[in-house]
C-alpha cells in the first residue's frame, strides 16, 4: 500500500526523501515521486516505476537546487492507473501534497470544483483533495482553517502530507484512519507511513491521531489542534530494532523471515508463560476470552488462514463456539450478534482496513475486542480493548510466513489457558502442549530448514504446473488454504484449496493427466479417507505430492514429504509449503518480496 515520506532540517531533502521510498517499498507500489521546496518554488519529479528509476530521473535532473523541506510517496494504484500523470505529488494551485488513501466522493467534488474552474489532469482522488486544499486556503489564508475545510467536505480515509507555496519550507500533515508517524531526529525532522523510514535516525517517534496536524519546519517539529491550538505530545519509543528489519545476507526478506520461525514462535511464546504455563493475566488481562459465550475471528488473507487454525484449537481444547470472519465480508453481514460475544481480530500489520473497519463496527455495537497483532502501535492496537502480540519481529516481505506461524502458535496457547481456566484440560496436558509449541515446534522447524534443498527440489519438479489444488480434511484443510494462497501471491500459479472430501461432488471433473493435487494429511482420523481421495486423483492421472506427518508408503502418492510434529503440524508444515512457494517462485522469476499488485498492508478498502 501506498508510503509517505516528508522530511525538514537543515540538509538536502531528495537524499532523505528517495531513502525513505526505498525503505518503504515492501508497502507494495507502481509508481512513486517527489516535491522539494527550492529556491524558485516548488519542484516535482515523479515516474511510474520504482523507486530506483525515481531517484535515476532526480539525478538526471540538469541542476539539482538545494532544498531542505520536501515530500514523497510510492503508490498502490486505487483511483487511476499506474502511470506518471497519476503518481503523487499532485499540485493544484499553490498547493502540494501526497495521500494514502482513499477519498469516496471524490468524483462528485471533481464535478464541483471544475465547474468553479479547477482544471485536472490526472484520474486520482489525490487530486481532488488538493484543489480542496487550494480553494481552502484562497478562501481563507490559514492553513488549519484550510485542513479543516477540505476534513469537512471528504468521505473516505486519508493521510496526507501537503506543502503549500506561500508557506516556505515547511510540511503540513493530517490523517483519518490511514497511518502516519512524525519524528525529529538530528539531522531533521521527518513524516511517515510507518517506523521502517526513520527508525535509523531516531529511537522515538509520535503517532499522529485523528484530529491533530503535524507542522514539519526546518529548525523543528510540532502539533496542532484542529482548531490550529498548539498541541503538546510525547513522543513513543521504537520498540523493533531495524536492524530486525533487514535481510542481512539473505537473498530475500522471505528467506529470512521464514528462518525467523523458531525464533518467532519462541518470542512470542515465552512472553506469555509463567511458571511454564500460559498466563491468562498475561494473555487476557480483562477476562474477555474466559467469559466469552461465543468467539469470532475477523481478518484477511493469511491472518485470517490463521484464524481458522485458532478456530479448530479454541474449540477442540477449550470447547469455545468459534466462528470465522473475512473482515470485508463481516462488516456488511449484518451479524446476529448476541450477548457474550467476544472478538477476536487478527492482524500483522495493524493497519489492515477492513479489518479495522470491522473493528469499529462490533466496538460501536458495544461488544469488546481483542486485537492480536505484530506491530507495536498500530492502530489495530489503539482500538482494541485488549492486546495480544505475536513477537516475529518486522515482516517486510509482502507475503506472510513468520507472522502465521508465529499467530498460529499464539492462538493455540491462548486456547491451552482458556481450555485450563474452563477446566476442559488439566495442567499437565498444559505444560505437554507447551512444550510441543516451545520446544518441539521450533526444532522441527529448523530440521526442515535444514532440509530446504530437498524442499527446492520438489519445487522444481513442480513449479511449472499451470494449476494446483491443495486438498486436506479439517485442520489440514484450513492449511492448504495458507498454503494455496502463499503459492498464488508470489508464485502466480492458479491454485485452489479444497475440502478433500468434497472434490467428487463436482470439482474433480478438473482432474486430468498431471493436474497437480497437493494432498495434505496429518493425524489418524481421517487419514485413511484422504489416501482415498488421493487414489481417486491419481485414478485420473492427477499428480499428487503428499505432505504428511508421519511414516507412508511411498506408493501412495507421487512424491512424499513427512514434517514430524507431534501436536503443532499446522504451524511446522506451513514452513514447508513457504519455502515450496518461495523456490517456485524463484524459479519461475517471480519478485518474491514484492508480488506484482500486492501491498504489505492494505489500509484502503
Ligand atoms: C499474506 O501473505 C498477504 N500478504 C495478505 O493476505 C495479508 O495476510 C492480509 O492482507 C492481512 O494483512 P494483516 O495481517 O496485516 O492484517
Amino acid at each position: 500500500m501506498c508510503g509517505i515520506i516528508g522530511y525538514c532540517g537543515k540538509e538536502e531533502a531528495a537524499p532523505y526523501l528517495l531513502k525513505g521510498l526505498y525503505s518503504l517499498e515492501y508497502r507494495g507500489y507502481d509508481s512513486a515521486g517527489l516535491c522539494v521546496f527550492a529556491p524558485q518554488g516548488m519542484l516535482t519529479v515523479k515516474t511510474a516505476g520504482r523507486v530506483a528509476d525515481l531517484q535515476q530521473k532526480w539525478d538526471a535532473l540538469p541542476e539539482r537546487p538545494f532544498a531542505r523541506c520536501g515530500i514523497g510517496h510510492t503508490r498502490w494504484a486505487t483511483d487511476g492507473a499506474p502511470t506518471e500523470k497519476n503518481a503523487h505529488p499532485h499540485r493544484v494551485g499553490s498547493v502540494s501534497i501526497v495521500h494514502n488513501g482513499i477519498i469516496e466522493n471524490s468524483g462528485a467534488l471533481r464535478v464541483e470544483l471544475q465547474k468553479k474552474g479547477y482544471v485536472f489532469v490526472s484520474q486520482t482522488d489525490t487530486e481532488v483533495l488538493a484543489a480542496l486544499l487550494d480553494e481552502g486556503y484562497q478562501a481563507v489564508g490559514n492553513i488549519p482553517a484550510a485542513i479543516r475545510y477540505a476534513e469537512s467536505r471528504v468521505t473516505g480515509s486519508f493521510a496526507v502530507a501537503a506543502m503549500f507555496e506561500p508557506e516556505k519550507d515547511t510540511v503540513w500533515a493530517f490523517r483519518k484512519e490511514s497511518p502516519l508517524i512524525a519524528a525529529t531526529a538530528p539531522n531533521g525532522n521527518f513524516l511517515a507511513s510507518d517506523i521502517f523510514a526513520v527508525s535509523r535516525y531516531t529511537s522515538q517517534y509520535y503517532p499522529l491521531q485523528e484530529e491533530e496536524i503535524a507542522v514539519l519546519r526546518p529548525d523543528g517539529l510540532s502539533f496542532l489542534q484542529k482548531d490550529g491550538t498548539p498541541l503538546e505530545k510525547d513522543p513513543v519509543s521504537i520498540l523493533t530494532d531495524s536492524r530486525q528489519a533487514e535481510k542481512g545476507a539473505f537473498p530475500h526478506h522471505m528467506l529470512k523471515e521464514i528462518f525467523d520461525a523458531p525464533d518467532a514462535i519462541r518470542e512470542t511464546v515465552a512472553a506469555y508463560l509463567r511458571d511454564g504455563l500460559p498466563s491468562l493475566s498475561l494473555l487476557d488481562p480483562k477476562g474477555f476470552l474466559r467469559r466469552a459465550k461465543r468467539l469470532f475471528i475477523v481478518a484477511c488473507g493469511t491472518a485470517l488462514n490463521a484464524g481458522k487454525i485458532g478456530k479448530f484449537y479454541f474449540e477442540k481444547l477449550a470447547g469455545l463456539s468459534t466462528y470465522c470472519a473475512i473482515a470485508s465480508e463481516f462488516r456488511y453481514d449484518s451479524p446476529i450478534l448476541q450477548d457474550g460475544d467476544h472478538f477476536l481480530f487478527i492482524t500483522q500489520s495493524g493497519e489492515t482496513a477492513d479489518t479495522l473497519a470491522a473493528m469499529r463496527m462490533v466496538r460501536g455495537m458495544g461488544f469488546s475486542a481483542t486485537a492480536l497483532v505484530n506491530t507495536p502501535n498500530s492502530t489495530a492496537v489503539n482500538l482494541a480493548d485488549s492486546v495480544l502480540y505475536t513477537r516475529a519481529g518486522p515482516e517486510i516481505a509482502v507475503a506472510s510466513t513468520k507472522a502465521y506461524v508465529a499467530q498460529c502458535s499464539l492462538l493455540y496457547l491462548v486456547a491451552n489457558a482458556v481450555a485450563l481456566y474452563r477446566e476442559k484440560i488439566n495442567a499437565v496436558a498444559v505444560r505437554e502442549n507447551v512444550h510441543a509449541l516451545y520446544h518441539d515446534a521450533p526444532i522441527c522447524i529448523a530440521n526442515l530448514l535444514a532440509d530446504r534443498e530437498a524442499v527446492r527440489a520438489i519445487s522444481q519438479k513442480y513449479c511449472e504446473a499451470p494449476s494446483c489444488f491443495f486438498i486436506g480434511r479439517g485442520l489440514d484443510y484450513s492449511l492448504a488454504e495458507e498454503s494455496s494462497l502463499k503459492c498464488k501471491e508470489i508464485s502466480y500459479i492458479h491454485c485452489e484449496a479444497y475440502p478433500a472430501g468434497e472434490l467428487k461432488h463436482g470439482t474433480i471433473a478438473l482432474i486430468e493427466e498431471n493436474t497437480l493435487v497437493v494432498a495434505i494429511v496429518s493425524g489418524e482420523m481421517v487419514r485413511e479417507k484422504t489416501f482415498s481421495n488421493i487414489r481417486e486423483v491419481r485414478a485420473r492421472g492427477g499428480k499428487v505430492l503428499l505432505v504428511t506427518d508421519r511414516h507412508a508408503e511411498t506408493q501412495v502418492a507421487d512424491d512424499l514429504y513427512i514434517v514430524p510434529a507431534k501436536k503443532l503440524f499446522p504451524v511446522c508444515a506451513a514452513v514447508f509449503f513457504q519455502l515450496f512457494a518461495y523456490y517456485g517462485a524463484l524459479l519461475r522469476g517471480c519478485d518474491v518480496d514484492k508480488p506484482r499488485n500486492l501491498a504489505k498492508s492494505v489500509t484502503v478498502e
